[in-house]
């Protein structure tokens, strides 16, 4: 029987666990759940006899593949998989997925939650500013972006989007006017919402000389990962323009120095909370314990995003 491990240092909601006991089990397959842990040998020792396995943001590191002598399949239960060593679990034979799109309306909603939060001066009470009429550029268009312009045409804002990979008719047929530079993109518009995933290339690639592009009265909203922004160089902008807000999702490492310098305008939510809401919860990991059962049942690899 095979062993299906959910190992999630950010638990799900316990509707979406009874969900995807029901589909593992219905799959004659068995569930166990290892949450909140706080250390790399804890989810060793969990995973020591498992075929299977759901995470979230949790590392899945060289170490522990190397320990998961039975692993075959590793879901990230969500979009990005900066998380997953893809190398290591290429070279192991270990399948690894994600489940593009499941949690993607629920970043987007929180990106207008940061942007009000914002205009309104942190709800303290002084005059703000309205998000109707502004100019919102997204910075990739995935699933989020996608989202994302969805609602900002709800709040009556110009919405322009920046993506190299996807063509300007698809953006265009959603309403989203597509910029041809990512320079056009911080030119144009007073909020900039990032949804560029972390990696080699992208790394502090948000940096002085886009910021400071930036009309009067900018903000940028970043739900995607800290990694991509150049934070020494937003602290020197920051300090160069006193109009200029920063709203994340992500800590930053540099957040202790953001706070002390720039109090009421940079704004980080306590723990990474994009994703967490019940629907999204329920949609990550349903599709992620299905994606599992027919892997294991019909051999698909949809969703595969290591090399064979
Ligand atoms: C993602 O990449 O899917 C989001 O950043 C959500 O991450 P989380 O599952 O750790 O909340």
């Amino acid at each position: 029987m095979h062993k299906v491990l959910i190992a999630t240092e950010k638990p799900f909601s316990s509707s979406a666990i009874r969900e995807i006991q029901e589909i593992i089990e219905d799959a004659e397959m068995k569930l166990e759940v290892l949450e909140n842990y706080s250390s790399e040998e804890e989810l060793i020792n969990s995973l020591a006899d498992s075929d299977a396995l759901i995470v979230r943001s949790d590392k899945v590191t060289c170490n522990v593949l190397e320990a998961a002598k039975n692993l075959k399949i590793v879901v990230r239960a969500g979009a990005g998989y900066d998380n997953l060593d893809l190398v290591t679990c290429t070279s192991n034979g270990v399948v690894a997925m994600n489940t593009p799109g499941q949690n993607s309306n629920a970043v987007a909603e929180l990106v207008f939650g940061l942007l009000i939060y914002g205009a309104r001066n942190n709800f303290n009470g002084t005059v703000g500013n309205e998000l109707r009429g502004k100019a919102i550029g997204i910075h990739a268009y995935g699933n989020v972006g996608y989202y994302v312009g969805k609602i900002a045409h709800g709040f009556g804002m110009k919405v322009f989007g920046y993506d190299p990979y996807v063509s300007n008719d698809r953006m265009q047929s959603h309403g989203v006017e597509p910029v041809s530079s990512v320079e056009d993109l911080y030119r144009t518009c007073e909020y900039i919402s990032l949804h560029i995933p972390a990696n080699d290339i992208t790394e502090k690639s948000i940096n002085k000389s886009l910021i400071s592009m930036m009309p009067e009265g900018a903000a940028i909203v970043n739900t995607a990962r800290k990694e991509i922004i150049n934070e020494d160089e937003l602290i020197e902008v920051m300090s160069q323009r006193d109009d200029l807000m920063y709203l994340s999702d992500i800590s930053p490492d540099k957040s202790d120095t953001l706070l002390e310098k720039f109090p009421g305008r940079v704004f980080f939510t306590p723990k990474k909370m994009g994703a967490q809401t019940h629907e999204a919860n329920l949609n990550a990991g349903i599709a992620a314990a299905r994606q599992i059962v027919s892997y294991f049942v019909s051999g698909d690899e949809t969703h595969r995003i290591n090399r064979q």
